[in-house]
């Protein structure tokens, strides 16, 4: 008898199983980055289906495409079609609303699941576009057709850790047109990101169309040859080029702003430079002649402090800019000017004795001389409404009080930077450079810079390291840079991303008690899913060996 009531209760708990989610599939709020609050309420799950509406608010362009993003996705991941509407409904409706009050931040939302119907509330529109990536992220992703999805009921409470959330792209050294800065965009919205550095001028090649220098883009945006390796003697003899017009970077800008994303130029300077030169020998030190570089690293050239023309061609380069790019902030650079050129050149020296500048016990006036660059851009800038950022070399000399740095070479620079009150993006060498080794097994990997960064590594980016926390708050957020000498192809750059993005995405999103890299770990197929639904490649170090990555391609 005994056995009998064990078996019948035993059904019947089998019979609400499959009542409830049956061999239904169902979502999974176990995602990347990990929402801060996520309280499963365990009634009646949401049963998501073709017959349930989207709902906006009426006059709400934002929150016209918020849900036609929500319908997209759905519809990629799940086949179900859903339709749009503006009169929200309690039943079986995916209602997107703001409500100013709400307590979640200028990014957070609230979601709230139960078998009625989905509320996903926002203080903005970007608040809402986040909780749309959770739910998309939480879905499952079918193959077969299903009438029902169900959405396990629950409460998701969600905000950043940080407001600046930053990929960084080269294009200088490889460039890479508009559709894919579009889709590595497509990437930065997968993992909550906010802000696409766009290095678009180096040595190796000019990327950016000015209207008053056609010779940047006719010239300066072409490399005859390209070394092979790791500056071998031996080179490609190919021509390489290519460059965005200023309607192609309105276009890239027009994209992103939609997703939330904001685009930061980066003109670098006064080093790294060896473009312009090749088009205006004029402006540097020595006369030239010079080519765009066709090997990798550090040349010796670069701009001219002296002469006066120098900061006209700057300011006539950063005058477009800013009528193309939005953005509060220009990244100006800053990194790796050697000193040898400023050291030797009439002009240069000529300028260090009209400014009063002296060596002192940590720096040279040729450091000073870069500070007094660096103002003098930040200035200009600054007349135009912008601020600057630039890499943690500008701390050398007498840094700008109002500079925000990027700390790159390790955080030593930013730690430096925030005690002295700066405002701070950390992007270290040890844990955020993506151009990295991510295997120790090299052989098996496409050739890379060096180095060794594994994901379990970028996961343990402490960006408030050495802080107090007054200090802490001039740390504004966090980047991950992918430069890109050695990577030619999309795949490659997909390759070395992904998912190691995944990895700084928490440190971007979460507050660091979250931090659990095996929970990481865990949670990663999930969006390697999502990643593999994107035609997106990979890698798979840190996935599970019998994760089936289906019919995607091996590369490596
Ligand atoms: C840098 O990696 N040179 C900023
Ligand atoms: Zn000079």
């Amino acid at each position: 008898m005994k056995n009998l009531i064990k078996v019948m209760l035993f059904s019947l708990l089998a019979l609400c199983t499959i009542g409830l989610y049956g061999q239904q599939p169902a979502a999974s709020y176990d995602i990347i980055p990990q929402p801060m609050k996520v309280q499963l309420k365990g009634g009646a799950p949401f049963e998501l289906s073709a017959t349930t509406v989207i709902a906006y608010p009426d006059g709400n362009e934002l929150m016209r495409k918020n849900a036609e993003f929500l319908r997209e996705y759905i519809q990629k991941s799940t086949g179900l079609k859903l339709g749009l509407t503006t009169n929200p409904t309690r039943m079986n409706c995916i209602n997107l609303s703001l409500d100013f009050k709400l307590s979640t931040g200028k990014e957070g939302y609230l979601l709230v699941v139960d078998d009625r119907g989905v509320s996903l509330m926002a203080a903005e529109e970007n608040g809402i576009f986040y909780g749309i990536q959770t739910i998309r992220k939480s879905l499952p992703i079918l193959k077969e057709k299903v009438e029902q999805v169900a959405l396990p009921a629950v409460q998701i409470t969600d905000e950043p850790r940080f407001g600046y959330r930053g990929i960084h792209l080269d294009v200088a050294r490889h460039f890479f047109d508009v559709d894919v800065v579009k889709q590595t965009i497509d990437m930065l919205v997968l993992h909550n990101q906010n802000t696409l550095h766009w290095h678009l001028t180096d040595d190796q090649g000019w990327r950016v169309e000015i209207k008053k220098y056609p010779e940047l883009t006719r010239f300066g945006s072409i490399r005859q040859r390209t070394v092979i390796g790791h500056n071998t003697p031996i080179y490609d003899n190919t021509p390489t080029g290519g460059y965005y017009t200023q309607a192609e970077m309105r276009e890239v800008i027009e994209y992103a702003k939609e997703r939330y994303i904001t685009v930061i130029p980066e003109i670098d300077m006064p080093g790294h430079m060896m473009a312009v030169l090749a088009c205006f020998p004029e402006l540097g030190c020595t006369g030239g002649p010079y080519h765009v570089a066709e090997e990798w690293g550090i040349a010796d050239d670069i701009l001219c402090a002296g002469n006066d023309k120098v900061y006209s061609f700057i300011e006539d380069v950063l005058s477009e800019l800013v009528e193309i790019f939005p953005s509060k902030y220009i990244h100006i650079g800053g990194d790796e000017a050697p000193r040898v050129r400023w050291q030797n050149c009439p002009k240069c020296q000529a300028r260090i004795q009209q400014l009063g500048l002296v060596k002192d016990d940590e720096h040279s006036a040729e450091d000073k001389l870069q500070s007094y660059f660096m103002a003098r851009v930040e200035k200009f800038l600054n007349s135009k409404g912008r601020q600057i950022i630039g890499w943690d070399e500008i701390l050398d000399g007498d840094p700008s009080p109002t500079a925000t740095v990027m700390s790159w070479r390790g955080t030593a620079g930013g730690i430096k930077a925030a005690k002295t009150g700066r405002d701070v993006i950390m992007s270290p060498t040890t844990y955020a450079y993506l151009d990295y080794y991510q295997s120790e097994r090299t052989n098996r990997e496409p050739l890379a810079i060096g180095g060794f960064l594994p994901i379990e590594k970028v996961y343990q980016l402490d960006p408030m390291d050495q802080l107090s926390a007054d200090e802490q708050k001039h740390i504004i957020g966090v980047q991950a840079n992918l430069w890109t000498e050695y990577i030619p192809y999309q795949e490659q750059l997909q390759y070395m991303y992904m998912p190691r993005v995944a990895a700084i995405c928490e440190v971007q999103w979460c507050k660091p008690a979250q931090g659990d890299f095996e929970a990481f770990k865990a949670r990663l197929p999930k969006l390697v899913d999502v990643y593999k639904l994107m035609g997106w490649k990979y890698a798979r170090h840190a996935l599970p060996a019998d994760y089936d990555h289906g019919s995607s391609a091996s590369m490596w």
